[in-house]
Order: structure tokens, then sequence, then C-alpha cells
């Protein structure tokens, strides 16, 4: 017999939400920022401005950031944060418990390559 593995994909109610939020947004830049906070080494809250890249099939929210930011370190040693995002044309909030997962070069180079080769120089 062979092995085989079974993949369940789980509806994320908040998925749909968010696509359609962004689509109402295409337009408008702002609606592309969002606050991502952390939790640093002495239990204080972290937060910062980030640029929403992508959202992966498995409902990952995908940012790119440089390791030498504190937002490294901090989500090296303690995964959990939260995400704060505003959508002013459509007055929709949303906030996500998030813990995250870091993927530098060493991990993964060709998928990192490929996001950072889409950034404009100012990016
Ligand atoms: C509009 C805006 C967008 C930003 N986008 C990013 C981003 O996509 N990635 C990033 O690393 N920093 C971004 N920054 C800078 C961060 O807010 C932050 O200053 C930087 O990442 C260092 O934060 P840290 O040391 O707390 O990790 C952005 C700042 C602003 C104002």
């Amino acid at each position: 017999m062979d092995s085989s593995t079974l993949q369940i994909p789980v509806v994320a109610p908040w998925r749909q939400l968010l696509l359609a939020s962004l689509q109402r947004t295409k337009d408008i830049p702002e609606s592309r920022y969002f606050q991502l906070a952390s939790v640093d080494n002495t239990g204080a809250p972290r937060c910062r401005t980030l640029v929403f890249r992508e959202l992966h099939q498995d409902n990952e929210i995908i940012i790119i950031s440089d390791t030498r930011t504190e937002k490294f370190t901090e989500f090296s040693s303690n995964p959990r944060g939260q995400i704060c995002w505003y959508f002013a044309h459509t007055r929709e909030q949303y906030r996500f418990d998030v813990t995250a997962q870091v993927t530098t070069f060493i991990d993964n180079e060709l998928w990192l390559t490929e996001h950072w080769s889409r950034l404009s120089d100012a990016g």
C-alpha cells in the first residue's frame, strides 16, 4: 500500500471578507498598510506599520522585512503578535491574533528572491 497525505482545506470566515475589502480599496495605496504588534523580551508591546504583500492560499498574511529589524528578533523568540488593519474607505477594521513564522534566505532562497525582486527601489 502506498502512503499518502490527505489535505483538508479549512475555510477561514474572514478570508472572503478581507479579500473583498482589498478589492474594494484596490486603488487606495494606504489600504495596503497595517499595524503589526510584537512583544519584546521585557514583555512590552512593539507596534509598527507594514505593507501587506500577499494572502496565501493557506491564509498566511505575508510581509517583507529585514533581519536587522527588531521585529525579526522579537518574533524569533516570541512568535505571538497582533495585526490591526483599518480600511478607512470602507470603515472596516480587522484584528488578527497571529503566530508569526519567520522565513529567511537560508530557509527558502527561491521564494524570498522572487518576493524581493518585486520590490521597488524605494521599497
Ligand atoms: C507606510 C509604511 C510602510 C512600511 N512598510 C514596511 C514593510 O513592509 N516592511 C518593513 O520591514 N518595514 C516597513 N515599514 C517600516 C516599519 O514601520 C518599521 O519602522 C521598521 O520595519 C522597523 O521596525 P522594527 O525595528 O520595530 O522591526 C513601513 C513604514 C511605513 C510608515
